[in-house]
């Protein structure tokens, strides 16, 4: 009798659960392929113009990248995947779990039951499917977004869905926090858009309270926020008047930044870290500081054609500003990614630099120090500004 094929089990369940709308997720880990820094693929279903796909996410250790497949590519490719290069899969439906186990030529199959469990959307940038569903809100108005009779007006559409892509990205973040009710601290808060709308989205949608401040140094926007906060019975949001660097952040459990000017989203890292934080996650927004730094310094002569046009140099800047503000992260302790958060289309300013602490990072901080020893030397970089502030 020949065995069992569990890959042929376990993808006939896969494949029903997609069919069926139980699929919650299929996750594949333990990849021992050529790939480097790939860590595990997470396969859900979604809804897109060209039908329904399998939406394959791969998490690499500092970045995710997300490709849509028909089913027919999608079994092949699991099924190579699972005889090949990944040893686990972990299949979740509405109603059991999978366990699939591979050791050299043995392979495992264990079924879990689960009760209540609820298939997620399988909608996919769809205005539906946008986390802030209730536009007549108070806030929306007061922050211009929608008009008199509650609907989002046609200019802040664009506005509108870019706030919800960053709920999107922060409700999850926020809900892997361990606390209770978490304190989250937005520094540079303009006027609050996100802080409105991830207040509003964790109070009434996903049901889970936090307390936002939002740190601004311009007065007027702080008395406008606080008082909009008020008329929306948003008694957990606050926003506070004063620099980044004056404001006492200790028992902040997430520190975010959009689009702080330059210096000021290393001002909210360095107080992040300093609070010890278990989120930080900045948007950085202009990059002078290390722009003038290797305007002015004695790069790596061989980097000559790379910094020889003033747009290259830009972009040098700014791509050397943010990777040394990875590796600070890191070496206090904190895994790092980085990765656009919304297209360019919307603002070239769109990459997020999400760090969570994590007690099981051993990064070798000698190698890590080195690493940004010989970025500083390459690129003719004295310091940086944010190494200055965690030198104390
Ligand atoms: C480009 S706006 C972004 C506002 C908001 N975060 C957003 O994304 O809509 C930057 C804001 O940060 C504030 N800001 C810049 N540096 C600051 C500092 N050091 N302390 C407090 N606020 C600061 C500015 O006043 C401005 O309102």
């Amino acid at each position: 009798m020949t065995p069992p094929d569990r890959i042929e089990e376990l993808l006939d369940a896969a494949r029903t659960a997609f069919a069926g709308g139980t699929l919650v997720q299929l996750k594949l880990g333990g990849y021992h392929g050529g790939e480097p820094d790939l860590k595990a693929v997470l396969i859900k279903k979604i809804n897109v113009k060209g039908g329904e796909k399998y939406s394959f996410t791969y998490r690499y250790k500092t970045r995710d990248t997300i490709k849509n497949f028909t089913e027919t590519e999608a079994l092949e490719l699991l099924r190579r995947g699972l005889a090949e290069e990944f040893r686990s899969a972990r299949l979740a439906t509405t109603e059991f779990d999978l366990m699939f186990e591979r050791n050299g030529a043995k392979m495992r199959l264990k079924r879990t039951e689960v009760d209540g469990r609820e298939a997620p959307s399988t909608e996919h940038n769809r205005t539906k499917n946008r986390p802030l569903t209730e536009t007549a809100r108070p806030w929306l108005k007061a922050l211009g977004l929608a008009g008199k009779n509650g609907a989002i007006r046609h200019d802040a559409q664009d506005k509108f869905r870019q706030i919800n892509k960053m709920v999107e990205i922060f409700a999850p973040l926020i809900a892997a926090l361990h606390a209770e009710r978490p304190l989250i601290v937005d520094m540079g808060a303009g006027k609050g858009y996100l802080d409105f709308a991830l207040y509003d989205y964790l109070a009434t949608v996903a049901r889970r309270p936090a307390r936002i401040v939002g740190v601004e140094m311009r007065e007027k926007l702080v008395a406008d926020g606080n008082a909009t906060a008020r008329a929306s019975g948003f008694d957990g949001l606050r926003f506070e008047t004063g620099t980044i660097m004056e404001y006492d952040a200790a028992g902040a459990d997430a520190v975010i930044a959009l689009h702080a000017c330059d210096t000021a989203t290393d001002d909210a890292i360095f107080k992040g870290i300093a609070a010890g934080a278990t989120l930080i996650a900045v948007a950085p927004c202009c990059h002078k500081q290390i722009r003038r730094q290797m305007t002015a310094g004695k790069p790596d002569a061989r980097f000559e054609p790379l910094l020889r046009h003033g747009i290259f140099v830009e972009r040098q800047a700014e791509m050397v500003t943010d990777t040394l503000r990875a590796l600070l992260l890191e070496l206090n302790g904190y895994r790092t990614r980085v990765f656009e958060f919304v297209s360019d289309a919307h603002t070239p300013k769109n990459n997020l630099i999400v760090a969570e602490k994590d007690g099981r990072v051993s990064r070798d901080r000698d190698a890590v120090l080195k690493q940004i020893a010989d970025i500083k030397t390459m690129f003719g970089v004295e310091q940086h500004y944010l190494e200055g502030l965690l030198e104390g």
